[in-house]
């Protein structure tokens, strides 16, 4: 299992460290356009593998054929948000960027299981499949694991419970069409709606799609990690593991939930080919609704990359 994580700011590499830490991977390579930083910070995690009792089997490179035959990349690459910038305010630059490392990851791992990172999400899956040219179903975004653990981390906050007791999941886009959904919500297997009032709930949602900028204000520079990386790390584990956990991604809807051809967060089955099948969860007419618009302002947005 040969890992390459695109990208070596602070999500790519603290999701580089806890795939090591973690075993997922026989072998990761970093990569990065600045010149010592993978090298330097894959020697320093390297470093700490006798204190943490890892295999030091992670190393960082400039050149791109050191990730030649990976079985899955991690793209991180871009820009991160500033105070004030939302996700999109990213997208020319960003999507700059993007063109470019997919071309490469076509060229060197054309077997690789994609996952994208880098903002803004949706489009940016999208992009990296399209200039990939891999099976959808071999490239997917990272955002349902992150915003979910956020809202299920808000509500056991409220609660005063144990994150590990809350269920709770996120589907849509990773941004303002961000979809919660309080029937499938559970604390310790009671359904939330039973323990909070309707103004508690959306004051939860609200914090939820506003978690990215809660992070980006308090930092001042660049935006939130731990979380993120934690959340690409379940992926990777679940991908390289072959473990089929379903897990909320950014993936290629071919009709489910009465939307096609277009990248949404959905319910999908993760194992080694990427996203093995969509779940169908069983959404009211207004959750449909919500999911299927927040499917059209990807779809309206991908539109307009072709013009950048
Ligand atoms: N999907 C999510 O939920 C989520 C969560 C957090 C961050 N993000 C996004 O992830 C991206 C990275 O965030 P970060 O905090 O690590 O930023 P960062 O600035 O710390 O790191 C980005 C890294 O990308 C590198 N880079 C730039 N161009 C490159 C190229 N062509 N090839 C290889 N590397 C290149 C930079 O040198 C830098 O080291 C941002 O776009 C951010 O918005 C997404």
């Amino acid at each position: 299992m040969r890992v390459t994580i695109v990208g070596a700011g602070f999500v790519g590499a603290t999701t580089a460290m806890r795939v090591v830490q973690q075993g997922q991977a026989d072998e990761l390579v970093m990569i990065d356009i600045v010149e010592g930083l993978p090298q330097g910070l894959a020697l320093d995690m390297r470093e700490s593998s006798p204190v943490e009792g890892f295999e030091p089997n992670i190393h960082g490179t400039n050149d791109y054929a050191d990730t030649a035959g990976s079985d899955i990349v991690v793209i991180t690459a871009g820009l991160p948000r500033q105070p004030g910038m939302s996700r999109m305010d990213l997208l020319e630059k960003n999507a700059g960027i993007m063109r470019g490392v997919a071309q490469e990851v076509r060229d060197r791992s054309p077997e690789a299981v994609v996952i994208v990172v880098s903002n803004p999400l949706d489009e940016m899956t999208f992009l990296a499949a399209q200039v990939t040219g891999f099976p959808k179903a071999r490239v997917m975004g990272m955002a349902g694991v992150l915003d979910s653990a956020r809202l299920r981390y808000f509500i056991a906050e409220e609660l005063d419970v144990s994150p590990s007791s809350v269920e709770a999941i996120t589907l849509g886009s990773h941004g303002d069409a961000m979809l919660a959904l309080p029937r499938h919500a559970t604390v310790g297997g009671k359904p939330l709606s039973e323990l909070v009032d309707e103004a508690t709930l959306e004051r939860l949602f609200q914090r939820t799609r506003d978690g990215g900028a809660e992070i980006v204000g308090l930092l001042k520079k660049g935006s939130a990690y731990y979380a993120p990386s934690a959340s690409v790390a379940q992926m990777v584990g679940a991908i390289a593991g072959d473990t089929k956990t379903v897990l909320p991604v950014c993936a290629w809807t071919t009709g489910e939930y009465g939307i096609s051809d277009v990248y949404v967060g959905v319910p999908a089955r993760l194992g080694r080919g990427g996203v093995e099948a969509i779940e169908e969860l069983d959404l009211n007419e207004e959750e449909l609704a919500g999911l299927r618009q927040a499917a059209e302002g990807i779809r309206s947005k991908c539109a307009d990359l072709a013009n950048l």
